[in-house]
């Protein structure tokens, strides 16, 4: 008789038996990889997570043999190095796709399309979330705020930026992934596999010609704030629209800008969306932004 109902969910078995090591010649060249990396550092288990990027680089998800080679020369327990793998979401734990496509859910980008998003690609893929395509090439989830939200609804392939994507663009994407058609991120360098993209991450150059050179810098939409904080006029205003810059308590103060600082896209950086969007910038009659004193 179970002395809680719960028991019988409760799975006892053997403990596992230690993960096999890897093939001798694997290991040899993992291990001269691990040791430049363990280099930089001036304490080796800061290398811990350069290292779980380097094995989930081998095998395409951290398994319990990259748990070990790593414990083993970081001079950490399994445990620990488990602890930590598990901890972020960018070190998967089983086998995945060639490219993991991640469609923020978040906030902002939820209510700019990225949920309507998530359930297209469930659909069309025939997967769920943190599944994979039966060919082997798309593992879909869905993920955090990118810190891209002036780009939303973003989605991500292997870390690299789709910005403003729309049900119609994100099918689209997952289907030239999966015919092995060139797809170039929104921002960045050029895709490459997830494996390729976790040997980057261990720190690793990006030996492709012109790649780096082509991950270019922030996109003009982030860039807006920084051109307001000059003083320099905002995109789509016209050169006469200057707007002041700030400064502190230690100096002259400026009235913060009202409105936003445009209501279109940004040259040469359209927005993909199916429909033109009615925003605050676009309505005039209602503005929005900062209308008070900095401080009240
Ligand atoms: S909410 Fe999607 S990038 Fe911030």
């Amino acid at each position: 008789m179970n002395a809680t109902p719960a028991n019988h969910d409760v799975q006892l078995g053997m403990p596992a038996l230690p993960a096999p090591d890897y093939p001798a010649d694997v290991r040899a060249r993992l291990a001269a990889d691990a040791k430049e990396v363990i280099a930089r550092y001036p304490d080796s288990r800061s290398a811990l997570l350069p290292l779980l990027h380097l094995v989930q680089a081998e095998e395409g998800h951290v398994t319990r043999t990259g748990i070990r080679f790593c414990a083993e020369l970081l001079d950490l327990t399994t445990a620990e190095v488990t602890a930590v793998s598990t901890f972020y979401s960018m070190y998967r734990r089983k086998a995945g796709g060639d490219y993991q496509v991640g469609v923020c859910t978040n906030t902002l980008c939820a209510v700019m399309g990225g949920d309507a998003i998530f359930e297209e690609l469930k659909e069309h893929l025939g997967v769920g979330n943190g599944e994979t395509t039966e060919d082997g090439t798309v593992t879909l989830e869905h993920i955090e705020c990118n810190a891209a939200c002036d780009f939303a609804p973003v989605v991500m392939v292997n870390w690299e930026f789709f910005d403003n994507q729309t049900p119609r663009s994100a099918r689209q994407l997952v289907d030239d992934l999966r015919a092995g058609r060139t797809v170039e991120p929104t921002r960045g360098a050029p895709l490459c596999t997830f494996k390729e993209t976790a040997r980057m991450l261990a720190g690793f150059p990006d030996e492709r010609p012109g790649a780096v050179e082509a991950t270019g810098g922030a996109g003009p939409a982030s860039l807006i704030g920084l051109r307001l904080a000059r003083g320099e006029g905002a995109p789509g205003r016209g050169a006469d629209h200057v707007i002041a810059p700030r400064t502190t308590a230690d100096g002259p103060t400026e009235e913060p800008p009202s409105g936003h600082p445009s209501g279109q896209a940004p040259p040469g950086h359209p927005s993909s969306h199916d429909a033109p969007h009615e925003t605050s910038a676009s309505d005039k009659q209602h503005p929005a932004g900062p209308s008070a004193e900095e401080g009240e």
